[in-house]
């Protein structure tokens, strides 16, 4: 499906890698032109060089799990674009582990970019989506719809990311639509670099994580950008607080 995003303005959070990164290259084929967040000022450079540059591309470098970060970041994207139509919150970390190996520093990153930056981008961008009568998509999780074992901070933190969704639809309609993704298992770095590869067994690792989805496959990050643009899109007008699981099936419930 192509969608029509001619000069519509688009911020990306934690856009320089993986879904962040394939929803960037979405909305610039669909003619939008899209600020690109990175952690710092030298990882959003370099993604932007590595997405051809070009005139549709501008750089909104900022830590999204500081407040000061997301507020430097969205600014950036105002400064450059004139105004803002779609906010699309990418920038996540998935540390997994035991309860027990969790502590404060990790349970606080967690939390800080998955739940507190997105609220905290989110404000920060009201005034301009407002202006504009634009939305929101939040990238969720599988994981934040049902408990995922050794993943009990992630889940936590996307857990939030749901519910503040629909919360926000409610308080911001209907101006503002806010709707969230909640994707399975997807290849990029937080699965397979970060995940597959420092396994024990990395070839195990990897069929359990194909396993996970009835449908026996990873998702492609291309495949969870078509959702967020349908979601940012005008076809999606009577569509807000909704979380749209894009899983293999992963949510769908038990097979006896
Ligand atoms: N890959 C999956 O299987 C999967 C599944 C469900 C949900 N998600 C969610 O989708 C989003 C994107 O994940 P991904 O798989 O593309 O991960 P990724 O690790 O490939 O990319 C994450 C991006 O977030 C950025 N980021 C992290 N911390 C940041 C910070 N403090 N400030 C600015 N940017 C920051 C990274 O630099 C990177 O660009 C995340 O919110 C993740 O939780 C991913």
């Amino acid at each position: 499906m192509q969608f029509d995003f001619t000069d519509k303005r688009v911020l990306v959070t934690g856009g320089t890698r993986g879904i962040g990164r394939a929803t960037v290259e979405a909305f610039l084929a669909a003619g939008a032109r899209v600020a690109v967040n990175g952690r710092t000022a030298g990882s959003t450079a370099s993604a932007i060089a590595a997405l051809g540059s070009g005139d549709s591309l501008v750089a909104a470098p900022g830590n999204v799990g500081t407040v000061a970060g997301c507020e430097t970041a969205v600014g950036a994207a105002l400064d450059a674009l004139g105004g803002l139509d779609v906010l699309v919150n990418s920038a996540g970390v998935g540390k997994d582990g035991r309860i027990e190996d969790f502590d404060e520093a990790a349970w606080d990153e967690t939390l800080d970019v998955n739940l507190k930056g997105t609220f905290f981008c989110i404000r920060a961008a009201l005034p301009a989506l407002r202006q504009s009568k634009g939305n929101i998509v939040n990238l969720a999780s599988d994981a934040g719809l049902m408990g995922d074992g050794t993943l009990t901070v992630y889940s936590a933190s996307k857990g939030g990311v749901v519910n503040m969704t629909r919360a926000m639809a409610l308080e911001l309609a209907p101006d503002i639509r806010v709707n969230c993704v909640c994707p399975g298992y997807v290849d990029t770095d937080m699965v397979r670099r970060d995940g597959i590869e420092q396994a024990d067994d990395p070839a195990a690792a990897e069929q359990a994580v194909i396993d996970y989805a009835p449908l026996k496959t990873l998702g492609k990050p291309s495949e969870i950008a078509s959702a967020i643009l349908y979601l940012a899109s005008e076809d999606a007008r009577f569509i807000t607080g909704s979380a749209l699981q894009i899983d293999g099936g992963s949510t769908a419930g038990h097979s006896t």
